[in-house]
């Protein structure tokens, strides 16, 4: 078998950690990841059906049984993913019943998975169900998202709206816009369901004061839509507090939506 360091997978969390980490998103333990591996990949570097423990899960992914996730630990830093994945990163196959996750490499300290793997597995099986690509699921404590919360109302339509008026590409990269979920306790079932349920139409959800999360085909699709966000959020808290004199008007971004051809919220706009 090959030597699981030297695993693509392995080696694209360590450089997505490594740079969230550096771009001051994920202070501590903030923020988690799960990646969707394929079985016949994970092959070559694994024996999958033995387990070094079996975890329960606490909830009910049965629709995601004898499917495998890379997975950032609970409590690890970003920081230190790309000096010891097998310590802060595990590879977890979910069990036949869909309660438990069974470890097949990693988490070496004796720890676990995410506290929010709630979150990240009820995304994953509502993304796959409108969009069987989905892989990817990243939550993330980015400065400028999570400063606006704090100066703009946390209204689904309004807060698309003025993200898509920062940058011109906005509304390029997330024509579905942004769901928002108010402020709730996070490392929960609920907390879960919640952005689950909101996954079925955005792929990027705001967690009210406290972060988001993004979905993705892969790690760098994922990772884009959250940095495109994280921008525009940027250039708002950069010129909030200014007087606008220009702005991208409404019929403008129609137009770029419509030049790149891409199915956007038009309930979103004021047209
Ligand atoms: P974990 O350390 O359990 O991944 O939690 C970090 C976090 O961001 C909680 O929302
Ligand atoms: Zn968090």
């Amino acid at each position: 078998m090959k030597d699981i360091l030297t695993a693509p997978f392995v080696e694209e969390m360590r450089r997505t950690t490594a740079n969230m980490y550096r771009l001051g998103w994920d202070e501590r333990n903030g923020g988690n990841i799960s990646y969707m591996l394929e079985e016949a990949e994970v092959r070559e570097y694994l024996n999958i059906d033995a387990p070094l423990r079996t975890i329960p899960t606490g909830f009910n992914a049965q629709p995601l049984a004898g499917k495998i996730f890379i997975v950032t630990g609970t409590g690890k830093y970003f920081k230190n993913v790309d000096p010891d994945p097998e310590t802060n990163l595990g590879i977890i196959k979910i069990s036949a019943d869909g309660s438990a996750a069974e470890l097949l490499w990693g988490y070496k300290d004796g720890g676990k998975f995410t506290s929010e793997l709630p979150a990240h597995l009820m995304s994953h099986m509502a993304r796959l169900s409108v969009d069987p690509e989905n892989r990817v699921v990243i939550h993330s404590h980015p400065t400028n998202t999570l400063a606006m919360n704090y100066v703009h109302e946390l209204d689904e339509k309004k807060l698309t709206h003025t993200l898509w008026e920062m940058c011109t590409e906005c509304i390029v990269v997330f024509p579905d816009g942004v769901g928002v979920l108010p402020w709730m306790l996070c490392g929960t079932n609920e907390i879960g369901e919640a952005t689950a349920e909101k996954m079925k139409e955005f792929r990027l959800v705001i967690w009210g004061m406290h972060g988001i999360y993004g979905a993705g085909k892969n790690l760098d699709e994922t990772f884009g839509l959250i940095e495109t966000v994280e921008k525009a959020a940027q250039i708002y808290m950069l010129t909030a507090h200014l007087p606008r004199i220009n702005t991208i008007k409404d019929e403008e971004m129609k137009v770029l939506a419509e030049a790149f051809g891409v199915e956007y919220r038009k309930d979103f706009l004021n047209l």
